[in-house]
């Protein structure tokens, strides 16, 4: 196992608390929350206190939180969900931009094909969509839009608020993908006009296979799995009550040490780029994203001259976890889509790595990291 982990935005460790939230769930014996009888009772009773968790965090309503199978599930729930019932209504159009997650666009573009017109907002060099281009693309026709927090690749953050408040003025629904943004950015659902939130358990040190969807009260939706009536009739299928159980338990700790969390993944970050700078020389490596507007935990650099692929596979070799994009863009050789959409040179795009930072890393696995990449580049260039 390699011994530096530089991958929390592909997936977490689960936390020691989550993980003991989730065996004891698990192991308290069986229950399915729709029985009546006792063991339903309680598994029913932690799925509440786990939603009614969630609510004060988020600072929303218990009945606005459905929970789901994973981020990608509520991102195509809050898509097609939002979409056909806003079709119903007259509204065609959907919103969104080329730097979101696979989970959203494939989505969308799955909407496409079923008679919806869809408009990918562009972005700048740093990512960031402009404000100016969302509000001349949302209109009385737009069924929904769909904006990440930040991104999975870059950290970039997008300008949610305005984008929202221009999508409501039009009565679009708005969904944000808040998947990496969550724990690491305050979100207050009282006071964001976000009608569709989508978060996943396992990137914030809760188990994987579990995630949450906002749905705001009056919200025009509709289910995409039809069966039993769990969730209120939204999202039929046995509810995964230890996974739910641990990812309110991971969501507490992360938004209760939101600054602390903020602040190490600053330092971790702060401490590799010093370092590789002093190790590597300057012009060596350049970073891709937005310098300020941005989540702390998420680097993103090229390192000139040497591929993507190159660089990931030494540095595994070496014993260091990172990444070339999203943690599905890089298990093909494909570029990486939110950096092709950058508008930066394909060099560029093509010598990227995603080095992102969570739970026991420290500043001494930073310099380290730098030492091992300034050996891998002096090599990779000698050749
Ligand atoms: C921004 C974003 N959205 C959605 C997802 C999908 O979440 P999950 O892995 O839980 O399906 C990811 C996972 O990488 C992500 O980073």
């Amino acid at each position: 196992m390699n011994s530096i982990y530089f991958d929390h935005a592909a997936t977490t460790a689960m936390s020691p608390e989550a993980l003991e939230a989730y065996i004891e769930a698990a192991t308290a014996g069986p229950g399915n929350a729709s029985s009546l009888h006792a063991h339903g009772r309680t598994a029913k009773e932690r799925i509440s206190l786990a939603r009614d968790l969630f609510a004060s965090l988020l600072q929303c309503e218990a009945s606005e939180i459905i929970f789901t199978g994973s981020g990608t599930e509520s991102d195509n729930s809050a898509l097609y969900g939002a979409a056909y019932a806003q079709r119903k209504r007259g509204r065609n159009r959907i919103v969104t931009t080329a730097v979101e997650h696979h989970a959203v666009l494939n989505a969308c573009r799955h909407l496409e094909t079923q008679g919806f017109s869809l408009t990918v907002l562009p972005v700048d060099e740093y990512g960031r969509v402009e404000l100016s281009d969302a509000m001349a693309a949302i209109d009385d026709t737009t069924a929904i839009v769909s904006v990440m927090a930040g991104n999975n690749e870059t950290g970039t953050i997008q300008p949610i608020a305005e984008i929202g408040e221009w999508a409501r003025k039009h009565k679009a629904v708005m969904h944000v993908d808040a998947v990496q943004a969550f724990g690491y950015l305050e979100i207050n659902l009282k006071e964001l006009p976000i009608d569709l939130l989508s978060l996943s358990a396992h990137k914030i040190n809760g188990p994987q296979g579990v995630g949450l969807l906002y749905v705001r009260k009056g919200t025009p939706f509709q289910p995409t799995l039809y069966g039993g009536s769990q969730e209120r009739n939204r999202r039929a299928g046995t509810e995964n009550v230890p996974g739910i159980v641990a990812f309110a338990k991971a969501a507490e700790l992360a938004c209760g040490q939101l600054q602390r969390r903020r602040n190490h993944a600053e330092e971790v970050r702060g401490a590799l780029l010093v370092k590789l700078q002093e190790e590597l020389g300057p012009g060596q490596f350049v970073m891709n994203g937005h310098p300020d507007e941005r989540l702390p935990h998420i680097l993103n650099l090229s390192f000139a001259g040497i591929s993507s692929e190159s660089m990931l596979m030494n540095l595994d070799l070496a014993g260091v976890s990172a990444s070339g994009g999203s943690a599905c863009t890089s298990g093909s050789l494909k570029p990486s889509h939110v950096l092709s959409a950058m508008k930066i040179s394909s060099e560029r795009v093509s010598s990227a790595v995603r080095f992102s930072f969570g739970l026991g890393n420290t500043r001494e696995e930073a310099n380290k990291m730098a030492k091992i990449t300034a050996t891998i580049s002096a090599r990779l260039r000698n050749r």
